[in-house]
């Protein structure tokens, strides 16, 4: 059977086992490695028997709370992906920038519409960084809107955002899309954030995601951060309801979670530092980016990628295989940052396959054509 959604990214299958009911620690999915204390809080808050507001109130009450933001520049989506399929729709996109590789559903949104896409390649030979300036001012000529993620996902490198803030002032006619969903793992938070330029630059739109950060994945949190007049704009577009009352009911909850927030911000800011210290130690696997909460990786070990997955594989270790995002063909891979003992498991499984993949013997090749299940 073929479906629809070729492109469904690793999140997809979180807890899941092997086929004789081993549990697969997965680092393909790039969320925060430990959960906000929600606990019981949940049971309490929320009643399936009435509606939940028509705009989910809840989530502007969290940004009110955690950012500042008032409620007129938060437009409330059930995860980022709404606004993400929303904008292209209500404002009219024509003719869309976007960095290659990044997230697909910039394209796929744009597609949608009809929507012409140019790319605006990110290489490996300066660590996926973003281009010059004068380069996105070219490429900009022929767009009606530019939309980039920071950090960006799969490279995991960063959109600096005053070249945003000084690109939205020359081209005020174009939109500025930029999708902070991974910006809250970042040291640079909060000043690295446009979320407080959108008064000022009503080109520049923030789709805001609660997803990575508090792990919840599930639930379908997120907002669109834009000036009031855009918002409004928006709405007439926007389908009513796409907030549930449970997600509604748990937005406000977390702004109780600074102690968590520290928390997880503690663990990805030492282990990045850690494994990037560790991996520099050893050949045959280069990472890239890091500034977000994974890292995407090239296995130079000699053999293909799909040999390093299958080894993986039977330790029950689950990686993002990255071939299929133009520009990473040649055996590139992303891992999400977790737990310390748990990266401990994958150090050691990459350490243990650089020197198996010296001697072939040791590894059973699956099939060229392997493909771990979610690694769709
Ligand atoms: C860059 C980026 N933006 C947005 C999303 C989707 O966020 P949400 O789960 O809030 O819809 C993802 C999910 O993988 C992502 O990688």
């Amino acid at each position: 059977m073929t479906t629809l959604y070729h492109h469904q990214h690793g999140g997809a299958h979180l807890n899941h086992v092997t086929q004789d009911g081993r549990a697969v620690l997965d680092f393909s999915i790039n969320i925060s490695p430990i959960s906000p204390p929600i606990g019981s809080l949940l049971l309490e808050n929320f009643s399936l028997q009435s509606y939940p507001s028509i705009d989910g109130r809840g989530i502007k009450d969290y940004y009110k709370g955690k950012f500042g933001m008032d409620g007129s520049m938060v437009l409330p989506l059930n995860g980022a992906i709404e606004g993400i399929y929303l904008l292209p729709r209500a404002l009219g996109l024509r003719r869309m920038l976007l960095l290659s590789p990044s997230f697909y559903e910039y394209e796929r949104a744009g597609r949608s519409v009809g929507a012409e896409i140019t790319f605006l390649p990110l290489v490996a030979e300066n660590g996926f960084q973003l281009p010059s300036i004068e380069l996105l001012a070219e490429a900009l000529q022929h767009a009606d809107a530019f939309v980039a993620a920071n950090p960006n996902n799969p490279t995991g490198t960063e959109v600096p955002p005053e070249i945003i803030m000084a690109l939205a002032s020359r081209f005020p006619e174009k939109w500025f899309i930029l999708d902070e969903a991974f910006i809250q793992f970042t040291p640079a938070f909060p000043d690295n954030s446009l979320m407080p330029q959108v008064m000022a630059l009503k080109n520049v739109i923030v789709v805001h995601s609660l997803t990575k950060f508090y792990a919840l994945p599930g639930l379908r949190l997120g907002a669109i951060i834009a000036h009031p007049t855009l918002i409004q704009r928006l709405l007439h577009y926007k389908e009513p309801w796409t907030v549930n009352a449970i997600a509604e009911s748990i937005a406000p909850l977390l702004l109780e979670f600074g102690a968590y927030e520290d928390e997880v911000r503690t663990m990805i800011f030492s282990e990045r530092e850690r494994i990037t210290a560790l991996l520099s130690q050893i050949e045959g696997i280069k990472i890239a980016g890091g500034a977000a909460n994974f890292f995407l990786a090239q296995w130079n070990g000699g053999s293909p990628l799909y040999v390093l997955l299958s080894w993986l594989a039977e330790r029950q270790l689950h990686v993002r295989d990255c071939r299929n995002f133009p520009g990473l063909e040649d055996n590139y891979f992303r891992f999400a940052i977790r737990q310390p003992l748990e990266n401990d498991r994958l150090l050691s499984a990459l350490r243990s396959a650089l020197l198996a993949s010296s001697d072939p013997s040791k590894i059973s090749p699956l099939p060229e054509n392997f493909s771990p299940e979610s690694s769709k």
